[in-house]
């Protein structure tokens, strides 16, 4: 069968997968575009990231390919995977065809060549386990030994063995994210082996690092709140012990969604990570001690392990002094000057009418209040050099957002009078 949507790629697109496959057919092999690709062009969704299989030794292909058409081999490894780069068209990923056993639960694969079939047949759902034939006499052709097409019109996830969860644990994640991004329901089947192997314990036998690259890919799309709501339902914070609020997630995770809709606007995309303010939403609410414990199996990098550690430790207090402060908009400037980032997102969504007000106040205002003087200004004006100039700078910061003074001329006559009192 011939795909009717792929003849939609981009014209350039054609021009490299037909020179793929001129120069597969010369060296006696066969080239195939498989992976995402091939599910989102029949789904109709954009996706051009060019993943190739090659039924013969994908190393030699991409060489001999790089030297025709100017472009460079990167990475080549002994499994016969590497990528070819250009200016003209990117990134291509290229793999020679293969099969994988996998010799315990969990671990990493044994790789071993095979056919195109053998290939797809190692994948996780029948949705991703398809392939567009490349060589110019079956160009556009569809393999789909699985029913990865059918299966898409019935918007449902398959795996393509009743192990595929126990062997790849990764897997469950990857599934509720493409079941959350496309609106699929996992096959009846299929989620009776997923809750198997949850119950099993499978999760264990993966690390905490392949566990959270795949929590933070879902908490980088788009339907990222049913995605999480549903890992949540499937009992998978249970299993990592990062389950503090049980059937409350759903509605904090609205509260979220709300807090980064208003917030967005105030902050600046290089501050703060959307995908973070999710990866935290999933933990707020758990003890110093049952998020340490998260933190020492997921091992997030960076910004998530902050925010997790804030989320434990300060939110909470926080909260309370919020709720004491909110009125005084210096006293709340300097509290949440404190605050990571994506926490405020966090504290939006745990306040009160008034605090998130203040919230909201600090982040798009008060946090960017400063005096339009500047400590050489002040010097000028008669101020001694040293820690004086910076105690100014921080009183004209606080009348500011006190609202009592509000002008460049309002600061100079600050300084007059504070210098006139000292003299006298
Ligand atoms: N794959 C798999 N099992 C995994 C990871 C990947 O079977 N644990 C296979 C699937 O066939 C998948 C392909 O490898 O389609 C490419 O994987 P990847 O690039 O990680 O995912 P995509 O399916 O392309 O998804 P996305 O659109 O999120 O990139």
């Amino acid at each position: 069968m011939k795909v009717r949507q792929f003849r939609k790629l981009p014209v350039i697109v054609h021009e490299v997968l037909k020179a793929i496959g001129v120069v597969a057919g010369q060296l006696g092999y066969s080239a195939y575009l498989v992976g995402g690709i091939v599910r989102d062009i029949i789904i109709g969704t954009e996706n051009l990231d060019l993943d190739i299989a090659i039924e013969g030794d994908a190393i030699r292909f991409a060489r001999i390919f790089a030297a025709r058409t100017g472009s460079v081999v990167r990475n080549p490894t002994r499994f016969g995977t590497c990528k070819i780069e250009s200016k003209a068209f990117g990134t291509i990923d290229l793999a020679s065809t293969r099969t994988e056993i996998y010799p315990h639960p969990g671990a990493l694969p044994l790789v071993q060549p095979a056919d195109i079939k053998a290939d797809l047949g190692r994948r996780d759902f029948t949705i991703n386990a398809m392939a567009i034939c490349l060589n110019p006499h079956s160009y556009g052709l569809l393999v789909d030994p699985f029913g990865g097409h059918e299966d898409i019109s019935k918007q449902l996830l398959r795996v393509l063995h009743e192990k595929s969860f126990t062997d790849d644990p990764t897997r469950i994640l990857r599934g509720i994210r493409f079941a959350a991004r496309y609106g699929f329901k996992f096959e009846r089947g299929t989620a009776r082996y997923l809750s198997d192997c949850l119950k099993g314990g499978c999760l264990k036998t993966i690390s905490g690092e392949r566990i959270f690259h795949e929590i933070e890919l879902i908490c980088r799309e788009r339907q990222v709140a049913s995605a999480l709501a549903m890992l949540a339902r499937k009992g998978i914070l249970d299993a990592l012990d990062g389950d503090a609020r049980k059937e409350n997630l759903a509605k904090y995770l609205r509260k979220v969604s709300i807090g980064i809709q208003r917030l967005r606007p105030c902050l600046d995309e290089r501050e703060v990570e959307a995908w973070v303010i999710w990866f935290g939403a999933l933990f707020a609410g758990l003890s110093s001690r049952r998020m340490q414990r998260v933190i020492s199996h997921l091992r997030p990098p960076g910004r998530a392990k902050r925010l997790l550690l804030w989320l434990a430790s300060d939110c909470k207090r926080l909260l309370r002094v919020l709720r004491q402060s909110h009125k005084d908009s210096y006293k709340t400037t300097r509290i949440l000057n404190k605050v990571p980032m994506e926490g405020l997102v966090h504290l939006y969504s745990l306040s009160g009418t008034s605090e998130r007000k203040a919230v909201l106040k600090y982040a798009c205002y008060w946090r960017h209040v400063r005096p339009s003087l500047s400590g050489e200004d002040i010097v000028r004006l008669g101020v001694s050099q040293g820690p004086m100039v910076g105690k100014i700078l921080e009183r004209l910061t606080k009348l500011r957002l006190m609202g009592r003074i509000r002008s460049r001329k309002d600061e100079i006559e600050t300084i007059r009078e504070l210098l006139k009192g000292r003299r006298n």
